[in-house]
């Protein structure tokens, strides 16, 4: 491990030296520990998404800490230059090439996952196959609203492309939408702050994080005639759930 960056008392990332584990943009490897004694396995290991760019170095997820997790508070506890293990296979189909094109892609996540989105974004493919890109970022409290200066470069490198949606569902916060964001699909404010269409005639939805989020926000999007989107029947929609 090289580093780790402390958001909030439950939000961190962790930095990965790793160069011979490579990705595609969306995919999650695979960190571990060494098990408590007394466990079956050697081994106790969780997916992450990763955060950087393929090809650059470290690695870095960001994650949340559910305090009664076996994993996630041992993650949080390590100082930099801690030892963690990262397997070297990458997985996962939330990625763009897995993507059909169309005119926009809606990239919404609800708090760490946000992370793909960052890695995905920081790549020249969404660009190339879509002309308009809204990020949403949905987190309880202002302060959760982690990565403000890498998505302001994702929005440098791109003006006129992108469209970044803060939310904050708790409190209100100068900027930001409140709510969840099905509600803000079924009342149209999200379409109307980006000032685009959110329809299956010009639009493809990545949704990530929160399992309840991902299934109200498709939904949502099945009353616009949004379907999952599969290989074998193109649709709308793509998702990756964290549990
Ligand atoms: C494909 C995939 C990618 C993932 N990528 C990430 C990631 O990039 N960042 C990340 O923080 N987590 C991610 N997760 C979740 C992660 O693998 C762990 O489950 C999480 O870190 C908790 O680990 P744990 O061992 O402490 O508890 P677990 O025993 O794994 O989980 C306990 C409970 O915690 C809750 N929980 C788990 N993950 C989250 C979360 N992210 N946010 C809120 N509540 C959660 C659920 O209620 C779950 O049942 C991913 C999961 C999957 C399946
Ligand atoms: N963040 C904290 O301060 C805090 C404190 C204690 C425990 N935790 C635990 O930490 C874990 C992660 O918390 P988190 O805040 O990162 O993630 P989270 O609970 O997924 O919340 C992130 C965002 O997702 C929204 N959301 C939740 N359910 C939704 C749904 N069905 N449809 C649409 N949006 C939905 C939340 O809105 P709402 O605010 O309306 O729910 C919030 O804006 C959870 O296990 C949580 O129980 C978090």
């Amino acid at each position: 491990m090289t580093g780790i960056i402390r958001w909030t008392d439950r939000l961190h990332s962790l930095q990965v030296d790793a160069p011979e584990v490579t990705f595609v943009a969306g995919q999650f490897g695979r960190l571990a520990l060494p098990a408590p004694p007394g466990s079956k396995e050697e081994m106790l290991g969780r997916p992450y998404s990763f955060v950087n760019a393929p090809g650059t170095s470290p690695h870095e997820f960001y994650f949340v800490t559910v305090p009664e997790g076996p994993l996630s508070p041992q993650l949080a506890a390590l100082e930099p230059g801690g030892p963690v293990w990262l397997l070297r296979n990458a997985n996962g189909f939330f990625t763009i090439g897995e993507v059909p094109a169309a005119d926009a892609l809606w990239c919404l996540a609800t708090g760490t996952g946000l992370g793909p989105f960052l890695s995905i974004l920081r790549t020249p493919d969404p660009w190339e196959k879509f002309s308009r890109i809204v990020l949403v970022q949905a987190v309880r409290h202002p302060f959760e609203l982690a990565y403000r200066e890498v998505i302001a470069s994702i929005g440098a490198a791109h003006p006129g492309a992108f469209t970044f949606i803060p939310m904050v569902s708790r409190e209100p916060h100068a900027g930001a939408l409140g709510g969840r964001i099905p509600a803000a699909i079924l009342d149209g404010r999200l379409e109307s702050r980006a000032g685009l269409a959110l329809s299956a005639e010009n639009s493809h939805a990545m949704l990530c994080g929160n399992p309840a989020m991902v299934d109200d926000t498709q939904k949502a999007l099945a009353a616009r005639g949004m379907r999952r989107h599969r290989r074998k029947e193109p649709g709308h929609v793509t998702i990756e759930t964290y549990w």
